[in-house]
């Protein structure tokens, strides 16, 4: 069957319109419920089973929603991670609950060591965190949570506190991750992007010599369907890789692993602007921010687009290739790599930049709405992987499943370049699926099915804060999910 072929047989997705539209009172309150229940004290886990400490991605989501119960948790979830920042700039992906036992996670404080094997990198002495970072959505998070009450962040000196960490957040990014030299930040671990088992990563991780499977025991498997996790072979490669960087007193530079990936420079980007609004707010211009946020942006178009495929790509900057890659991706200096030849959701998330010329959001529209992610026609939520890849599983992780945090994502995209109608449908599916999903972790795209764990508290937040917030989302579209309207 040829790939054409193969799409139309795939199942439909259910049309959204002939679901009764939850009540948003109730929907409110079932999110809120999750995120309490998630609630320690002082952070929020993303999942009381699957992962039980704080993670850094997660929290910054988690933030965006709660400002809307409240503003002074948000900040505090905010504040709670910042304090476990290293001192070279980095903000540690997970920060450990010592009061969670050591086998309810892997890989455990005492895989990571970073009060020990960070120290050169000025890790806490303080708080136990893993070695590696996650996708720095934090500053946009910061603002948002601002904008919420800002007598409350005033008064708190909430923003004056932030700042200069997510300053150096900022900082230690661009200069210690530009691995690619081409003024972009490089991750060096597929925890690091996020999207942990994503098929961009299968040639990169190719070249990783697998740590031995019974080198350690995984603890993911006890909460999680396997057919749903990333493979052992998967998990081998990941061990071997954070046991490098740890070995190496998590110095940037010499890893086998090193991808300029499209969302998590979009999110920076992103974040850049959001940081010169807080400096705007703090009472500077902003305005260098915005214009490097500009500069990063021209960056990622000359790094990462490809104009025949109409969307962006990773690009593996220790490939030994030269080439141009996949559709004319062109080369820059010496650690110039390849393009990865994969269409991941990433390569999309690009449309949430305010600085990108029209052709470009043009065509990412198109690509979302075309067969390769079907949003509109096949798909309910936007798959995390190419449709017609040919790695494409509708259950596994990033390999295909729809994720509420990309759908977000993309929802304010469609929003910030005119596509208001497109935008719209989107948040009505993502608020009926989370409802109908018992806010899963992700979901299979075509039907909705739930996936991983459910009472997710990204996917809890992000229903908060589209309930809440938005400038377009009038009172008739209340009122629509308030009453009984089909339309
Ligand atoms: N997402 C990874 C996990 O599943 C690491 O953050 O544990």
């Amino acid at each position: 069957m040829d790939r054409t072929a193969q799409l139309t047989a795939r199942p439909v997705a259910r049309d959204i319109a002939y679901d009764p539209p939850p009540a948003a009172d109730s929907l409110h309150v079932k999110a809120a419920r999750v995120l309490e229940d998630n609630w320690t004290g002082t952070s929020t886990v993303p999942s009381c089973s699957l992962y039980p400490h704080q993670w850094s991605w997660d929290s910054a989501f988690i933030a965006i929603g709660l400002r809307h119960v409240s503003p002074l948790r948000a900040q505090t979830e905010l504040e709670t991670l910042l304090d476990a920042q290293w001192g070279d700039g980095r903000i540690p992906h997970i920060v450990f609950n010592p009061s969670v036992p050591l086998d309810a996670y892997f890989p455990s404080p005492d895989f990571w060591r970073s009060s020990t094997a960070g120290r050169a990198a000025g890790a806490p002495r303080t708080v136990q965190t893993s070695g590696i970072v996650q996708p720095p959505v934090h500053a946009l998070a910061a603002w948002l949570v601002h904008r919420a009450d800002p007598g409350l962040s005033r008064a708190r000196g909430f923003l004056t506190r932030m700042y200069p960490r997510l300053a150096a957040w900022h900082r230690y990014l661009l200069h210690r991750r530009d691995l690619g030299a081409g003024g972009l930040a490089s991750v060096v671990h597929p925890w690091e992007q996020g999207m942990d088992n994503s098929p961009c990563w299968d040639a990169p991780l190719s070249r990783v010599t697998p740590a031995p499977a019974r080198s350690f025991r995984r603890a993911d498997l006890d909460h999680g369907a396997a057919e749903d996790r990333p493979t052992d072979l998967d998990y081998g490669r990941y061990v071997r890789l954070a046991t490098d960087y740890r070995d190496g007193g998590y110095a940037d530079g010499p890893g086998d692993f090193a991808v300029e990936d499209p969302a998590f420079n979009a999110l920076l980007i992103a974040s850049e602007h959001a940081l010169a609004e807080i400096a705007r707010e703090l009472g500077a211009t902003g305005t260098a921010r915005h214009a490097r946020a500009e500069r990063l942006t021209a960056a990622l178009i000359e790094r990462l687009w490809d104009p025949a495929e109409g969307m962006f790509f990773c690009r593996d900057v220790r490939s030994e290739g030269r080439s141009d890659g996949p559709g004319g991706g062109r080369t820059g200096g010496p650690a110039a790599g390849e393009l990865i030849p994969e269409r991941s959701v990433s390569g999309l998330v690009p449309l949430l930049l305010p600085a990108l010329p029209r052709d470009i959001a043009a065509a990412l529209v198109r690509t979302l709405g075309g067969p390769h992610f079907g949003l509109g026609g096949t798909t309910r939520l936007v798959p995390s992987y190419d449709l017609l890849g040919e790695a494409f599983e509708p259950h596994r992780y990033w390999r295909g499943p729809a994720w509420f945090n990309t759908s977000w994502l993309l929802e304010r995209g469609l929003r910030l370049h005119g596509e208001r109608g497109r935008a719209d449908a989107l948040r009505r599916a993502i608020l009926h699926t989370a409802d109908a999903s018992g806010f899963a972790e992700y979901v299979s795209p075509y039907t909705g099915d739930a996936c991983g764990a459910t009472g997710f508290s990204w996917t809890a937040a992000l229903t908060l804060d589209l309930l809440h917030d938005h400038p377009a989302w009038d009172t008739t579209a209340v009122r629509e999910l308030k009453g009984g309207d089909r339309g």
